[in-house]
């Protein structure tokens, strides 16, 4: 039998993707899409908004969507999944949470960041158990392999280690996943913080058009005082970026070396970046302008990839309740 690896990968839906989700992730997935059966999943159960701005979260599928094919991910090949419209994702919630020690949950260092960011405002529980529940999401197509942002390892660590104790108290129903960082695991943001993320308000968008980049990389933060001072291009946004999204490394390596010495202002080096990442988003900014005329045509790509996924989650849910027994009324 030749079948195909898969990967599960997903996205919560609170607003359109930014360039840090391109370099940490999609890259990734893009190059992946074609070796892998895919399920690209949008995470709507596990929205936090979901408490105080609904119509936000229905906004962002589309969002998401509309991204997803601006960057070119072929929603024939990989299926774009809106996660609650496969309930089974919560029926295998529920069974996987029996199988979780509290105390893995307590010390998942992604989830306890998160929970600090409330600050005084109560958590939700459902924001405390959605590690489980994106442990369920990854187990649902028995995925290989889950590419992802640095912040998601120790998700993928404990869907690990629930695969391998459902395995062997059980049967052996899933793969051990692996997870996959993106060439840029942790993208700052315009800001000089450690990362980009549109709560912080200093991200770039994907669909942002060009006099909008053009303005967020002018203002972006500057460590050196002043334009003679030597520079250090290790801890300065713009060359970080510059790595990031410049292709032409002679001229990356110039600035970076003039910077170095104090020869170089920081308009020019911003100048060549928003050039540069506006050269890396016309492309996507035109698909998107083709689908965002077309939405029947996104609408069809949602679902036939959540029907897709539906029946992969049946097929597996079929053998959890087998694995665990659960056939009660075959008993008479
Ligand atoms: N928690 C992920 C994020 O915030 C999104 C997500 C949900 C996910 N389910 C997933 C990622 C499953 C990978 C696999 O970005």
């Amino acid at each position: 039998m030749n079948e195909r690896k898969r990967i599960l990968t997903g996205i919560r839906p609170t607003g359109s993707l930014h360039l840090g989700h391109y370099a940490g992730a999609l890259e990734n997935w893009l190059r992946l899409q074609s070796e892998y059966e895919c399920y690209f999943l949008i995470a709507d159960y596990q929205v936090s908004d979901y408490a105080d701005d609904i119509a936000r979260v229905r906004d962002s599928v589309w969002e998401v969507a509309l991204d997803w094919l601006a960057v070119g991910l072929n929603p024939e090949s990989g299926h774009f999944v809106i996660e609650s419209l496969v309930p089974e994702h919560a029926e295998l919630t529920t069974w996987l949470s029996w199988f979780l020690p509290l105390g893995m949950l307590q010390r998942n260092p992604t989830l306890k960041g998160e929970m600090a960011d409330f600050g005084k405002k109560s958590v939700p529980v459902a924001f405390f158990t959605y590690p489980v529940m994106q442990v369920a999401n990854i187990l649902m197509p028995r995925a290989h392999l889950v590419p992802v942002g640095e912040d998601q390892l120790p998700h993928i660590e404990m869907t690990r280690e629930l695969a391998r104790r459902f395995n062997r108290q059980f049967k052996e129903v899933f793969p051990e996943p692996e997870g996959l960082v993106g060439r840029v695991p942790r993208l700052v943001g315009v800001d000089g913080q450690a990362k980009m993320s549109k709560s912080l308000n200093n991200a770039i968008y994907l669909k942002d058009d060009a006099k909008t980049v053009t303005q967020k990389v002018m203002g972006m933060f500057t460590p050196r005082m002043s334009p003679t001072d030597p520079g250090d291009p290790e801890v300065t946004p713009a060359f970080m970026y510059h790595e990031a999204f410049n292709p032409d490394r002679a001229e990356v390596e110039d600035l970076k070396e003039r910077y170095r010495k104090g020869a170089v202002g920081d308009a020019e080096v911003k100048r060549k970046l928003a050039a540069a990442i506006n050269t890396f988003l016309d492309p996507i900014r035109d698909r998107r302008a083709t689908y965002a005329a077309n939405m029947p045509h996104v609408r069809e790509a949602l679902e036939y990839g959540t029907n897709q996924g539906r029946a992969i989650a049946r097929e597996t849910m079929e053998m959890v309740r087998d694995a665990l027994d659960l056939g009660y009324l075959g008993k008479y």
